[in-house]
């Protein structure tokens, strides 16, 4: 298993580490692991000047997954794009072409008091959003700050996206709601927008194919209040890449925790990035409290996608749920009566508990 680690910033570095150590637990000897770590982010520039240095890219098209940790630095908007730490993972996921962005949403019994949302609301939640991750305006061309003859600056992007990239992430969330419960939301602002025009044109040309499967089409802003008013409605939901970025932060919530959510992003093949959704948290990193389970279940996803050890996979998120059940609590879903512990603590206990799943 060729697998290249990329910690990164904050703490990416932290939750990495735990991520790892329970990968190496769970494989054991059953498989031979090769992990090579390299810097990303602002750990890029400070080894090579570059938030993603062409050896950290060039490990990263060799290998066969990738453990992601985070990139980014407080400031890090103000900092010419190509040289930006956070900018590496745009870089990252545009070179490899990891279209296809999982962003599973489910809810740990034992977390059901965390979420700022009612029990009734969230308890038995199990959704995907996903999240097409190379397209959008996060890439469209032209970009830029210009200036203004009257001498004021403005800043502009292109929103865009062409049949065939909607095409194939629409397919995507048609086969995976194949193995779930058949229900595919898209959503976009096709009142508004011309580039969500087509990709609603697509959705539904490409659906045709999947009968079976319920397509329900739903614009951003009220697809953003039924997430709050009624989550378990949702079954796959399709989305561009803006609209998926906030999406996924406000639909973590529901689990209690942004620090909870894993994401995987694929290819097309079994190549896949693995990462947790929340990003590098200045304000705690280096801390040792933040929490690794959002890591640790990316990599999960990694065992069952990239890998085909659905066992295994099985057998990281049951020792997860094992360790919440014992009363194991970062300080991020931490509720009176539960045992509040470090980030270190909490890979520990997950190792642990693997021998009692
Ligand atoms: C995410 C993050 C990234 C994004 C940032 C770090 C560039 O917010 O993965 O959701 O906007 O895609
Ligand atoms: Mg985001």
């Amino acid at each position: 298993m060729k697998i290249a680690v990329l910690p990164g910033d904050g703490v990416g570095k932290e939750v990495t580490q735990q991520a790892v150590k329970v990968l190496k637990a769970v494989v054991g000897k059953s498989a031979a692991l090769e992990l090579t770590e390299a810097p990303i982010g602002q750990a890029g520039v400070d080894a090579a000047g570059d938030p993603l240095p062409m050896k950290t890219l060039e490990l990263c098209r060799k290998a066969e997954a990738i453990l992601f940790g985070a990139a980014g630095v407080p400031g890090d908007e103000k900092i010419e794009f190509n040289k930006r730490p956070g900018a590496s993972l745009l870089r990252l996921r545009k070179d490899l072409d990891l279209f296809a962005n999982f962003r599973p949403v489910f809810m740990f019994k034992e977390l059901i008091g965390a979420s700022t949302l009612k029990p009734e609301i969230v308890d038995g939640l199990d959704l995907i959003i996903l999240r097409e991750l190379t397209g959008d305006v996060y890439f469209g061309e032209p970009r830029g700050i210009r200036t203004l003859p009257n001498g004021e600056r403005e800043g502009f992007n292109t929103m865009r996206y062409s049949e065939s990239e909607v095409e194939r992430i629409a397919r995507v969330a048609f086969e995976t709601a194949m193995g779930r419960r058949r229900k595919v939301c898209s959503v976009e602002k096709a009142n508004v927008l011309e580039t969500s025009q087509v990709w609603r044109d697509v959705v539904v040309r490409v659906g045709k194919d999947y009968p079976e499967v319920e397509l329900s089409h739903l614009f951003v802003d009220a697809a953003s209040m039924m997430l709050m008013r009624a989550p378990k409605q949702f079954d796959v939901m399709v989305t561009g890449n803006i609209f998926g970025d906030i999406l996924s932060d406000c639909a973590a919530m529901l689990t209690g925790s942004i620090g909870m959510l894993p994401s995987a992003s694929l290819a097309g093949d079994k190549k896949g990035l693995y990462e947790p959704v929340h990003g590098s948290a200045p304000d705690i990193a280096g801390k040792g409290i933040a929490n690794p389970f959002a890591a640790i279940l990316s990599m999960a996803m990694m065992l069952r996608y990239s890998f085909d050890l659905p066992v295994l996979a099985d057998k990281v998120e049951k020792a997860a749920a094992r360790v919440l059940a014992d009363g194991y609590r970062t300080a991020d879903i931490f509720q009176p009566g539960t045992r509040k512990v470090g980030t270190e603590e909490m890979g520990d206990a997950v190792v642990a508990a693997l021998a009692r799943v």
